[in-house]
């Protein structure tokens, strides 16, 4: 084995990876509960591209075939089933994963220098994430597909001058079509997934070049022993990979739990008018996301004028991209961030929870002036932080991680 290596790692650097990544890749000891999501990213990443792989093989792009060829995949392909559910409960989990995976970045200050970068990187696998999503959700050609696509593509026609011609060029066609269903094909099972993985593979990179931060967010580089190892890191594997391993059995009994139980978690992850076949003549009552979309598309709602409300859901992503050169804390972590930091951190999760509540909700006028609240307050976390992260009083950092 040690002379096959040899012979490997005289043409490819294959020890010298194990080795930069994982055995000798120092990670702090103080990881917590939030550092699972991570690799979970990693393993629902692994399973969306497995069964759709093998979902595309009984999967029919074509607006006459798709809906009845999701049937077959759901009675007839042996194991069909469990495939396609594994794929749409794996695109919530991927959702809910990242969430936590990003809030852990706000707790901690993860994105903050020298981590710009991994924050960027992960950004643009968030936006890739959705562009993913929608793509994938009209594939079904269920009438949620159909409708919640028209909804979406029919926004850009908010753009002034371009908008109606952009908005065509997006769908091939008049109004979406068999035409517009390939094209989300070839996207959403080909280019994406690619742009994707490219992007992971930079972000752990760009991780790796600088190393993790901790829920103290102190720099184990600091404070090194005599070979130059990080006095408070430990190396990856076989530490973490083990620890990752309970994170990944916990979640996979949840996850396992959901696709056997409540595949459909009550139209929440597979809604209901999608069991019927898309009809351009029949709109739903009711047209909503699904779940991970309705905070930005509650932000959409609140805004009266249509193409303010396109900019105001833009601008709710687009701030994200910025936050490392919002936050002016001399600190890391919220553990040692002022009270004013923590306030606002909880505001922005309560509204951001509260927004994609009614998101999914039919609007009234009532929650049409929740929504605007929440709105403001969203904005206001991010547009006031570099006031508050520089004038509260933060608390010192230990030299060392506190265990
Ligand atoms: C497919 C999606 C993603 C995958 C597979 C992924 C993977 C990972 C992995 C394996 C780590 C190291 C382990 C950990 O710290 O948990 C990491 C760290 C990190 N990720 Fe992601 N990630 C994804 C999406 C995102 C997104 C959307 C963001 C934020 C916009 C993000 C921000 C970060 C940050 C800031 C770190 C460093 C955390 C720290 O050192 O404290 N990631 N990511």
């Amino acid at each position: 084995m040690s002379k096959f290596m040899e012979w490997v790692d005289a043409r490819f650097p294959a020890t010298k990876m194990w080795e930069d990544h994982l055995s000798k890749y120092y990670a702090p000891k103080n990881f917590n509960f939030f550092y699972f999501f991570g690799s979970l990213a990693l393993l629902v990443l692994v399973n969306q591209i497995v069964t759709g792989v093998w979902l595309t093989m009984s999967y029919t792009p074509s607006a006459e075939e798709a809906f009845a060829s999701v049937e077959y995949i759901m009675r007839d392909v042996e194991y069909g089933w469990i495939l396609r559910y594994l794929h749409s409960t794996g695109a919530s989990a991927f959702f809910v994963v990242v969430y936590l995976h990003m809030f852990r970045g706000l707790l901690y200050g993860s994105y903050q220098k020298p981590r710009e970068l991994v924050w960027i990187f992960g950004m643009l696998i968030y936006l890739m994430l959705m562009a993913e999503a929608f793509m994938g959700y009209l594939l079904p050609w269920g009438q949620m597909s159909y409708w919640g696509a028209q909804v979406i593509i029919s926004l850009f026609g908010a753009i002034p001058v371009i908008g109606a011609d952009l908005t065509q060029w997006i769908r091939g066609d008049y109004l979406i079509s068999g035409i517009t269903l390939n094209r989300f094909f070839a996207l959403h099972v080909v280019a994406l997934p690619i742009v994707i993985l490219g992007l992971v593979v930079l972000h752990i990179l760009a991780l790796h070049e600088v190393g993790s931060n901790n829920p103290d967010g102190v720099d184990i580089k600091k404070k090194k022993d005599e070979n130059g190892i990080p006095l408070d890191g430990i190396a990856f594997h076989p530490y973490y990979t083990v620890k990752d391993i309970v994170g990944v059995v916990v979640f996979l009994f949840v996850f396992c739990f959901v696709i056997f139980f409540f595949p459909e978690m009550g139209g929440y992850f597979l809604e209901k008018p999608n069991f019927e076949a898309a009809n351009p003549f029949k709109t739903p009552a009711h047209i909503a996301p699904v779940w991970y979309f309705t905070p930005f598309y509650a932000i959409l709602r609140a805004i009266p004028d249509k193409l303010m409300g396109v900019i105001a859901m833009g601008a709710a992503i687009a701030v994200l991209f910025v936050l490392p050169w919002l936050d002016r804390s001399p600190v890391k972590s919220m553990r040692y961030k002022g009270w004013m930091s923590k306030i606002w951190l909880l505001v922005f999760c309560v509204s951001f929870v509260i927004l994609g509540v009614l998101g999914v909700l039919s609007p009234t006028p009532g929650r049409t002036l929740l929504s605007q609240v929440c709105t403001f307050l969203y904005f206001a976390y991010f547009i006031l932080m570099p006031f508050y992260t520089k004038l509260e009083k933060t608390k010192p950092v230990p030299e060392r991680v506190t265990g």
